[in-house]
């Protein structure tokens, strides 16, 4: 999928711009071609003759190179490539995007360009949740500009938390979700997946016996179909899909704020299976057993996210897509909660432990809409999947 596609390759001045060798490195082994750029601060961190040497060009430097400028100058630079990258986008390149500033070549370029733009951010994770940044991603995004990533662990500068740059293979997918026409391409897409985890204390939690496989299999179909996937997991059994913009979180209220800072999009799946309550003033350290003495917990209700984006009066999704997990009169309670809960569809599904379902590979789900009840014979959860992102598309047109 990336064969013959001309990747401009703009190297922000962060740690992970090491990083940007391996994925020359990669884009090349699959045929694409990088034409590379770098900041004054890339250069301090990796060498320009390292990264010419990979991506058999010439590296990019300078705005005023009168040579350059007679052979290519920097306004059909930005425009021969079918991509612009970002990676490592640091804070003060996202800041400048934004702002629409072209003090350099990188940023002349971004300016410039009549191409799409893809950015893989990295930062220190304070950075990262700093409001400027997060104002200036939406700002980006608003724009039409693709994110990838970060990515949560632990960093170079000792800390943990979202800020890292995607891995290697996790940019190739969504450059290649990007170049894959599917009808599902320049789509954006949420989906929620996995349980939540409800803190009692630093050690003991509430959660729900959701592996986070339909979810998972849902953002990978739509993936293969071209969109954008915005993935807001929960802890989950399985390993979040490849080639989506991710967000881990724990607990219902930190999925609703990584719901609300994806949107907007163009429709909503929610697949998470998120505790309905959660321990009302969770213990700061942990509870200590007293013998003959029973803890009692009290518990506050948590927002229902589904029901949250399904009433939204402005930027509500064009089609937001919801589950019910039901374990008796499951087209019946189905129906009531679409119509409670303001979505345009619910996928209905009998969890009762005999169907094996939670937790297991394949799905019986009962499709509701406007159009009535659709019953799906019972299939694996990849090919609900597959029939969902269909469905999806054909709806989204
Ligand atoms: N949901 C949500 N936020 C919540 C609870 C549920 O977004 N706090 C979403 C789920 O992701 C799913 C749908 O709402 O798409 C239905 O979830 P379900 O657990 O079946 O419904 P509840 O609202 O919890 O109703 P009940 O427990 O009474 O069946």
């Amino acid at each position: 999928m990336l064969a013959g596609k001309r990747i401009l390759l703009i190297i922000g001045g962060g740690i992970a711009a090491y990083k940007c060798l391996d994925l020359i490195r990669r884009l090349r082994e699959r045929g694409a071609s990088v034409t590379p750029v770098m900041t004054r601060a890339a250069e301090e961190l990796v060498t320009p003759l390292s990264v010419s040497a990979l991506a058999g060009e010439e590296v990019h430097r300078d705005l005023f190179d009168l040579t350059k400028e007679a052979e290519m100058g920097h306004i059909q630079l930005s425009r021969v490539a079918d991509l612009v990258l970002v990676a490592p986008a640091t804070a003060d390149l996202m800041a400048k995007m934004a702002q629409g500033l072209a003090g350099d070549l990188a940023t002349t370029l971004l300016m410039a360009t009549d191409t799409p733009v893809m950015i893989a951010p990295a930062m220190n994770v304070r950075m990262w949740e700093h409001p400027a940044t997060q104002r200036n991603l939406a700002l980006l995004r608003g724009d039409g500009v693709r994110v990838v990533g970060p990515e949560a662990g632990d960093m170079a500068c000792g800390e943990f938390g979202p800020g890292r740059l995607s891995e290697v293979p996790d940019i190739i997918a969504a450059l290649e979700a990007h170049f894959n026409a599917g009808p599902l391409a320049g789509r954006r897409v949420l989906v929620t997946s996995g349980p939540t985890h409800e803190p009692i204390d630093p050690v003991r939690y509430i959660a729900n016996r959701s592996s986070g496989a339909q979810g998972t299999a849902i953002a990978r179909a739509l993936v293969s179909l071209g969109a954008q996937v915005v993935f807001v997991t929960g802890p989950a059994d399985v390993a979040p899909p490849d080639g989506v913009v991710l967000h881990q979180v724990e607990t219902a209220q930190q999925m609703l704020e990584a719901v609300e800072a994806a949107l907007p999009v163009d429709a909503a799946i929610f697949a998470a299976a998120v505790a309905d309550w959660r321990v009302d003033g969770a213990s700061a350290s942990k509870i200590k057993k007293e013998v003959g003495k029973m803890p009692t917990l009290s518990f506050a209700e948590n927002p229902d996210i589904l029901a949250t984006v399904a009433q939204m009066k402005t930027g509500r999704p064009g089609l937001v897509v919801g589950f019910a997990a039901e374990t008796d009169d499951v087209v019946a309670h189905a129906t009531a909660k679409r119509e409670r809960k303001g979505c345009d569809w619910i996928v209905a599904n009998d969890v009762s432990p005999e169907t094996g379902i939670m937790g297991g590979s394949e799905n019986a789900v009962v499709l509701i809409s406007d159009d009535g009840a659709e019953a799906w014979p019972r299939m694996g959860k990849d090919q609900v999947a597959e029939r969902l992102a269909q469905r999806l598309a054909e709806a989204l047109g």
